[in-house]
């Protein structure tokens, strides 16, 4: 395999088409052609971070604050199994605080009735609460390092954010047992592609179990200066290639096919698919929060009910000859192979 660097740095039409042809075609041999689904429950946009390029960020007035209920996150965990999706992800601002941390431990235990896959995506918090959402049931984390150089990373974020202390909260997560996903945003303004490479080599030498990737997409009440004129197209490209050159570098992975990508392209996720990517985390949530919840300009579906957004996957996973993985939690072949060599 060419460098990740040489690999990353492809621009031209036929060797792009050729890249994600590989790609697909590891995920092919190795997933085969199926898609697993999580539906995605954003349960609050309340935020105590402030990160220059995120449209939720504490500092933006405009937003509308909300924070479901107990019961509103456990209605939308069943109305995802109802629709045969059998993982769910709960994700939200990050909150520190010992009400929500309560919050989340009721309603672990209320899921565990459903007999779930549940992925928590709620920041960075203390070992021990960790320790406590693991204990009631969470069995996956998704915490983004959003980009893996970390003098990058002090450029995007104010002072008191820590790249260092993600770093050690996915080492924490990986010790409690869970199932670790990270990712990066891609076509950040201030990014090279040995920033990328850089960020593929963290997620192998971190053995992560879930990556999810996305273009970077300006969000008009985000503060982050620099914006690279990049086309919509050019965005979908960096998140395509960067889907691409982790499936190949690491075929066991699971990969999300990011929203981002969607916000795109209409088939943008489907693209990413193509690309590499195996799993698809179709929004659960109720239409009345959809726009509360935007962390970038251009968020799709904001319109359409759970109901619409699975009978739309459906159709169009079936236009590429792929099909969702009903009724499977869908957990990466990187992390059977971890436990399998545990046992031995
Ligand atoms: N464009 C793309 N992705 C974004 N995120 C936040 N803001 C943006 C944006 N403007 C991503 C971050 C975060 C995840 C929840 O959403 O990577 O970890
Ligand atoms: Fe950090 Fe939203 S404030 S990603």
């Amino acid at each position: 395999m060419d460098s990740l660097e040489t690999i990353l740095s492809l621009t031209d039409a036929d060797g792009l088409k050729s890249l994600y042809r590989q790609a697909y075609a590891e995920k092919l041999r190795y997933i085969g052609p199926h898609v697993s689904v999580r539906g995605l429950i954003e349960s609050g946009n309340v935020c105590a971070k402030d990160c220059y390029y995120c449209g939720i960020r504490k500092s933006n007035p405009k937003v509308r604050r909300y924070q479901l209920s107990e019961d509103d996150i456990v209605r939308l965990a069943e109305a995802a199994k109802s629709f045969g999706y059998a993982s769910v992800v709960i994700q939200s601002g990050e909150i520190e605080s010992e009400s929500h941390t309560q919050m989340i431990v009721r309603v672990l235990k209320r899921l565990a009735a459903l007999d779930l896959g549940v992925t928590l995506s709620l920041g960075e918090q203390e070992a021990d609460v960790y320790k406590r959402w693991r204990e009631a049931g969470a069995t996956r984390y998704l915490l983004r390092i959003e980009t893996a150089n970390e003098k990058l990373y002090s450029r995007l974020h104010p002072a008191d954010h820590s790249w260092r202390r993600r770093v050690e909260c996915l080492r924490t997560l990986r010790k409690l047992d869970y199932q670790v996903g990270t990712g990066v945003m891609c076509a950040l303004p201030g990014e090279t592609v040995r920033d990328l490479a850089d960020a593929i080599r963290f997620f192998r030498d971190e053995d992560v179990d879930m990556i999810g990737m996305g273009p970077y997409i300006p969000h008009p009440d985000a503060p982050l200066d620099g914006v690279l004129p990049l086309t919509r197209a050019e965005r979908l490209a960096w998140g395509l290639k960067m889907i691409a050159a982790t499936r190949l570098t690491l075929p066991k992975v699971n990969i999300a096919a990011a929203t981002a990508l969607q916000a795109l392209a209409d088939d943008g996720r489907e693209q990413g698919i193509l690309a590499g990517a195996n799993v698809i985390m179709p929004n659960v949530t109720d239409v009345e929060y959809r726009a509360d919840y935007q962390l970038y300009a251009g968020k799709p579906c904001l319109n359409e009910n759970a109901g619409l957004c699975r009978s739309c996957l459906d159709r169009r996973l079936a236009a590429i000859g792929e099909k969702i993985l009903y009724g499977e939690r869908g957990d990466s072949l990187r992390y059977f192979e971890r436990c399998k060599n545990a046992q031995r």
